[in-house]
C-alpha cells in the first residue's frame, strides 16, 4: 500500500490542507482521511468510532471557536519525578475547573505513571514520542505547542528546567517547549539538594528571566526517607488555581453577579432503611455546568444527589438524597437568575417507606406501591414570585427523543430544554460525552431545535453557559 507524506506536497495544497484542519478542528492527517473517504464515496466514520471525530468539539458548521473560548486548552507536560503520581490528580483538578486537557510524557515520567493513566483522566490521547509517524504527520510537535491556551510542567524536573533554560529540543516535551508561543507554568519538584544546587539556580533564574512562571516548590519531607526542605512539588489545586489565574483573568468574568442554581445526579427513594429506588446519572454533566458557571464568574449553588465526584472549586454544594430534599433545597436556594436542572429526579417513590427492613414472608414478595414525585421543573418554572429569569430543563430519553423532549419542553413550562440520548448504547449516563439538543422558542413561540455532535461534558456545559451569556442581555443586577 503507497503511503502519502504530507511534507511533500506542494505549498499550496499543504496551505489548504492546513486551513481546512484549522476550520475543521481536525489535525491535517484527519482532514486527508475526510477527503478521501469523500472521494471514494465511503461514508465518513461516525463519531463515536473515530477518536478524531470524537474529540471535535462541534460539527464544521457550528462555532468551534466560540466553544474552545471557555473551555481553554492546557498542555500539560509530565516529567519524571516521583512527584508524577500527582500529574494524575492535576489532570482531575484542572478539568473540574472546564479546561481541555492534554497530556505529554517524558521517557522517565513513564517509569512513575503510565501515559494509559493520563489518557484516561484526561479523556484525550496522551502523547510520548517526538518522532511518531502517527501525529508527526503534520508537524505534532508544533501543533501541541500552539494548539493550547497554556503549557503546564508538572513535575517540572531539573533536567527539563535545564533543557529549557539551554533550549535543547531532543525528545517531545522539550521540543514542544521550545516551538512555543503560549505561556508556560512550572511546578518544580526535587530533592532539595537539586533545587539548591547552584546549576538549578542558574537554570531558574533563566526561566524567570525568560518569562517562565513558577508555582512552587513548597518546604517539607521528601519522598526520601529521612530527607526534607524546600523541593515538594505544590499541591495539584494550587497548581490549578495558578493555572486558572493565568487563564482567565479577574475581567473575563460575564456572569460575574449572577445568581445561578444547578441541579445534579440521582436522587435515591427509600424503600426501608436499608433499600432504595435509584437510576444510573452519575451527575458530571452538572458539575461541568456548574464548573463552567463558576468559571464564567457566577456565584453558583450546586444540588446534588448522591454521586462519586469531588465538589467543583469555588461552588455552594449541597447534598440531598431524595427528589422531596432537592426540591426544598432548590426553594431555599432561590432567587437565583438562572435555574438549569440537569437532575435525574426520579418520578415516583414508595408510598408507604418501611420504617424496619422488608422481610421475605412465606405470602411471597408484597408489590410496592408507588406515589409521583414533586416535579421540580414544573414548580419552579411555574413559581409566580421567585422564578428565575431564566430556566432550562434536561430531557433524558431512551426513544424518539427529539418527540418526546418537545413535548416535555411544552408542558414543564421552562425556558430551554436540552435533550440527550440516554438509550444503552450511547453510554452518555456514567460516561464523560454527550450528544444533546437545545430546544428554544423562536419569537414566533415555534420551538427551534439546534443540534450538536458529540462532545465532552465539559465542552457541552461551556456550551450552554456560552449560549447563557448571549441570552442575559443588560448588566448584572
Ligand atoms: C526514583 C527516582 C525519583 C526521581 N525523582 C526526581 C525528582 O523528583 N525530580 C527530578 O528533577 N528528578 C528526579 N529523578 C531524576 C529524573 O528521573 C531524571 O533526571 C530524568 O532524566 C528526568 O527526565 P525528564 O526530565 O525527561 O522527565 C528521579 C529519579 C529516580 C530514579
Amino acid at each position: 500500500m503507497a503511503s502519502l507524506t504530507v511534507r511533500k506536497l506542494d505549498d499550496a495544497v499543504k496551505a489548504r490542507l492546513r486551513a481546512r484542519a484549522a476550520a475543521t478542528g481536525r489535525s491535517v492527517e484527519e482532514e486527508i482521511r475526510v477527503i478521501l473517504r469523500e472521494a471514494t464515496g465511503i461514508p465518513s466514520a461516525t463519531a463515536s468510532d473515530d477518536p478524531d471525530l470524537r474529540n471535535a468539539a462541534f460539527s464544521p458548521t457550528r462555532n468551534l471557536s466560540n466553544v474552545s473560548g471557555l473551555l481553554p486548552k492546557v498542555t500539560m507536560i509530565v516529567g519524571g519525578g516521583i512527584a508524577a503520581y500527582k500529574a494524575l490528580d492535576l489532570i482531575r483538578r484542572l478539568r473540574e475547573r472546564g479546561f481541555f486537557v492534554r497530556c505529554i510524557m517524558t521517557n522517565a515520567a513513564q517509569q512513575f505513571v503510565t501515559p494509559l493513566s493520563a489518557g484516561a483522566l484526561a479523556n484525550e490521547r496522551c502523547y510520548t514520542d517526538l518522532f511518531d509517524p502517527g501525529s508527526e504527520c503534520d508537524a505534532g510537535h508544533i501543533r501541541l505547542a500552539r494548539d493550547c491556551d497554556l503549557i503546564v510542567v508538572a513535575p517540572a524536573t531539573a533536567d527539563l528546567m535545564a533543557k529549557m533554560a539551554n533550549g535543547h529540543a531532543n525528545d517531545l516535551a522539550s521540543a514542544v517547549l521550545l516551538a512555543a508561543d503560549k505561556p508556560v507554568l512550572l511546578a518544580p519538584a526535587m530533592n532539595p539538594l537539586m533545587w539548591n544546587n547552584p546549576a538549578t539556580r542558574r537554570n531558574v533564574a533563566q526561566l524567570t528571566r525568560d518569562g517562565v512562571a513558577m508555582v512552587g516548590p513548597d518546604t517539607g519531607e521528601m519522598a526520601e526517607a529521612g530527607e526534607a526542605g524546600i523541593g515538594r512539588m505544590a499541591e495539584p489545586v494550587t497548581i490549578a488555581a495558578a493555572a486558572e489565574r493565568m487563564l482567565r483573568p479577574q475581567q473575563a468574568q460575564p456572569l460575574k453577579g449572577r445568581r445561578v442554581l444547578i441541579t445534579a445526579g440521582p436522587t435515591l427513594e427509600p424503600i426501608d432503611p436499608v433499600r432504595y429506588i435509584a437510576n444510573r446519572s452519575s451527575g458530571k454533566q452538572g458539575f461541568a455546568i456548574a464548573a463552567a458557571a463558576r468559571a464564567a464568574g457566577a456565584e453558583v449553588t450546586l444540588i446534588s444527589g448522591p454521586v462519586e465526584l469531588d465538589d467543583p472549586a469555588g461552588v455552594a454544594v449541597e447534598h440531598v438524597e431524595s427528589a422531596r430534599e432537592m426540591l426544598a433545597a432548590v426553594e431555599t436556594a432561590l432567587p437565583a437568575d438562572i435555574a438549569i436542572f440537569t437532575a435525574a429526579v426520579a418520578d415516583w417513590r414508595v408510598a408507604h417507606e418501611g420504617p424496619q427492613k422488608l422481610k421475605k414472608t412465606e405470602a411471597g414478595v408484597s408489590p410496592l406501591q408507588l406515589i409521583e414525585n414533586p416535579d421540580i421543573l414544573a414548580t419552579i418554572s411555574n413559581l409566580r414570585d421567585e422564578r428565575p429569569p431564566l430556566v432550562v430543563g434536561f430531557a433524558a430519553e431512551t426513544e424518539h427523543l427529539i418527540d418526546n423532549a418537545k413535548a416535555k419542553f411544552a408542558r414543564k413550562g421552562c425556558d430551554w430544554m436540552v435533550a440527550n440520548d440516554v438509550s444503552p448504547g450511547t453510554g452518555v449516563m456514567g460516561g464523560d460525552r454527550n450528544t444533546v439538543h437545545l430546544l428554544t422558542r423562536g419569537e414566533d413561540g415555534e420551538i427551534r431545535t439546534e443540534s450538536f455532535s458529540v462532545m465532552t461534558k465539559e465542552q457541552v456545559a461551556a456550551m450552554l453557559i456560552e449560549r447563557i451569556i448571549l441570552a442575559l442581555p443588560g448588566p448584572a443586577a
